[in-house]
């Protein structure tokens, strides 16, 4: 949801061209955040005359940036960038020593899709104060009328555009006192305002080669290269000294780490209510308090990034849903290495709170959309191995009932991106409560992962498309070793658990058969395209299959597509049967085999239009007339089933997207993190 990006280089030199490209590629990375529109702001060459003048500020209006905003994808802003430059003639090998530029993608939250709404927003005339903002300023009316009757003018229908306006607001109430103010006073001032979730980037040419980005709720991380050299894992804690590092760098704002990843593994991530300033090539991280006058300046170790550049490309894939499709083999491999040894389960994330876990009273779990659907397919495993009961809640509807939750409970929180605003939502509410919070997430230093009191990543690697594929399969690879976990106390269970073990370290492989099932995926898809609708049946292990791969196809194919309950047929969806609606039924083997098989005889009585997913081997058993079609898929042990399972629908999805000419990648409407409720 928006992804906001900025890139400084101090003291290295770089062309115009180069700084060009920095910004738009840092976009192009965090596009699956939100594609409705994009902007980036850069520097003009009079700005680069201020700069030489011994670093002093001219007056504003001989520097401001260049600012350019379009509607529609990446690609439509680089094209208006590039013409713009032409048009202007910019020169795009002009050397900058210091450069500061910032840009934005975005998912539109307040105002429709349009340039006057994208970012970076401004405070107005000759852009004093240019803002990019990754969330929602909740307070952003009262703050507009108090700057309306200051005599602001406001041209977009945003509710960031308030961010740069209070900026001018401060600064001007700030230059007419006494003395100066810097750019973070300018900015605490700003952050004392505002309420909401936000991460922003502000860029001013009254502070030319400074940054600053603050945020409360929403991700910022921030990249470190020193160039020439190891950067060093020193601590930033002050400007002083910081400023005697003479050695070059690039620095990056990002909302992400996908962004940065092709120019530095060396990242922090940034804590709620601080404030980043980069100044003179050094960074100083302060921490806003609402109580005191003066920040308190933050000590902060680079971490190491754990991610290839190869993860954010598409290599010979077309799709990164194709890729990440394919990839499951490799991402369950890595989801579970390290942690099955001898037969055993180790999950350090959940070592010290394992006798609360096995304690609760109850394990919710929460999420939403995929991650749910997860968390769903998990459950029987988790109730059988723990003989703990397990409740579902998606997270915006626990929040819509204020559900009870109580400190005997623990409570699980799924999120491939760790950012979703119902799930954190969700978590501050339990924690409230006093439950034990778990999470499960795909994103090293996310929210999520900050905030709960233990858990464990999926490590199913970056996830581009916005469409969740990998992250599902490793969601539930991870919950089964949860319920392996926290059962491995129970003697009953014993041959169970030893059968998960024994086929999850052969899942992997088991994946890999099953996505040789792509070119028959890709002909049933043809035989689909022109349908209106496409019905999932499952039931028990596979209810959550149904509901999953109805999901893909509807947010990819835009197809109408339900996942049922095949238990509930009989109490209503039967009436839809006839032979022109297609019904997939999942139908393989575990407990529930032989009322999936009735549920197929049922359906064909009335003429049913079926595809039959079964255990290899098992065709002419869920088939005897030879009618329907069939997808036979290895046999697992029954939990691991609907990872087997959702892979060839998996396929289906991508195929009938493809082959009805929609976006793979970017379905329309979508994006990929969810920071907005
Ligand atoms: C669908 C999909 C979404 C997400 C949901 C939650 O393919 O990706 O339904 O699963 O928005 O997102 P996370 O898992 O990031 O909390």
């Amino acid at each position: 949801m928006c992804g906001i990006f900025a890139y400084l280089n101090y003291n290295v030199g770089r062309e115009r061209r180069y700084v060009l490209e920095v910004l738009l590629n840092g976009l192009r990375r965090l596009e699956y955040r939100g594609y409705d529109s994009a902007g980036i702001a850069i520097d003009s060459d009079l700005t680069l005359e201020a700069q030489n003048d011994n670093g002093k500020c001219k007056p504003y209006h001989s520097s401001s940036p260049l600012v350019f905003r379009q509607e529609g994808k990446i690609e439509s802003l680089v094209t208006s960038v590039y013409s713009a430059v032409d048009k202007l003639d910019l020169d795009l090998e002009k050397l900058f020593l210091v450069h500061a530029g910032i840009a934005h993608t975005r998912w539109a939250t307040h105002g429709v899709p349009a340039p006057k709404n994208s970012h970076p927003q401004s405070s107005g005339e000759f852009d004093e104060f240019l803002v990019v903002h990754n969330g929602i300023i909740t307070n952003y009316e009262v703050l507009k009328q108090t700057l309306v009757r200051q005599g602001f003018k406001f041209e977009s229908d945003t509710d960031t555009e308030v961010i740069p306006k209070l900026a001018k607001f401060v600064f001007d109430q700030a230059r007419d006192g006494e003395g100066g103010v810097t750019f973070s006073q300018v900015v605490m001032e700003v952050m004392r305002q505002l309420e909401g979730a936000y991460a922003l980037i502000f860029k001013s040419p009254h502070y030319p080669n400074e940054l600053i980005a603050c945020k409360r709720g929403s991700t910022l991380i921030l990249g470190v290269n020193e160039l020439g050299g190891e950067t060093s894992r020193h601590l930033f804690h002050d400007v002083k000294a910081l400023t005697s590092n003479e050695k070059p760098k690039d620095l990056f704002f990002s909302s992400d780490l996908c962004a940065i990843v092709e120019h530095t593994k060396n990242y922090a991530a940034i804590e709620d209510n601080e404030i980043v300033h980069i100044k003179d090539g050094s960074v100083s991280i302060l921490r806003f308090d609402n109580e005191k006058e003066m920040p308190a300046s933050v000590q902060r170790a680079l971490s190491v990034l754990e991610m290839e550049v190869e993860q954010i490309k598409k290599g010979d894939f077309d799709h990164f849903m194709k890729k990440e499709i394919h990839e499951q083999p490799g991402s369950l491999t890595t989801s579970m290495r390290g942690r099955l040894k001898n037969g055993i389960v180790g999950l350090g994330g959940l070592k010290d709170h394992m006798r609360t876990i096995r304690r609760s009273r109850r394990i919710i779990f929460i999420g939403c959309g995929t991650s749910y659907h997860a968390a769903l397919a998990a459950r029987p495993i988790m109730e059988e191995l723990t003989d703990i009961p397990v409740t579902m809640e998606i997270a915006s509807d626990m929040l819509d009932r204020k559900a009870l939750i109580f400190k005997e409970d623990t409570a699980v929180f799924v999120s491939q991106s760790g950012e979703t605003a119902d799930t954190l939502h969700a978590l501050e509410y339990a924690l409230e409560n006093g439950a034990l919070c778990l999470g499960v997430t795909n994103t090293v230093g996310s929210t999520l992962a900050r905030k709960t009191h233990c858990g464990v990543h999926i490590n199913a690697g970056c996830e581009i498309g916005v469409a969740s594929t990998k992250a599902y399969t490793c969601q539930i690879v991870v919950m089964v070793m949860i319920a392996l976990a926290i059962g491995s106390d129970k003697l009953s269970t014993l041959a169970k658990r030893e059968a998960i073990i024994a086929d999850l370290t052969k899942l992997p492989e088991q994946v890999h058969d099953v996505l040789k099932l792509d070119g028959e995926m890709k002909v049933l898809a043809k035989s689909l395209i022109d349908e209106q609708s496409l019905l999932m049946f499952g039931r028990g292990n596979n209810y959550a299959t149904a509901l999953e791969s109805a999901l893909k196809v509807k947010e990819v194919a835009l197809m109408h597509s339900e996942g049922m309950l095949a238990g509930e047929m009989k109490h209503g969806p039967l009436a839809l049967v006839d032979e022109h609606l297609p019904i997939i039924v999942i139908a393989t083997r575990d407990d529930s085999f032989s009322k999936q098989q009735s549920v197929i005889q049922q359906l064909h009585a009335r003429k049913g239009r079926l595809i039959v997913m079964c255990s290899k081997g098992d065709a002419s058993l869920v088939c005897p007339d030879g009618r329907s079609r069939v997808i036979e898929v290895p046999q697992v042990v029954d939990c691991l089933q609907p990872i087997i399972n959702i892979v060839p629908l998996q396929l289906l999805a991508y195929h009938l997207t493809v082959l009805r000419g929609y976006d793979v990648d970017q379905p329309r409407n979508l994006a990929k993190s969810v920071t907005t409720q």
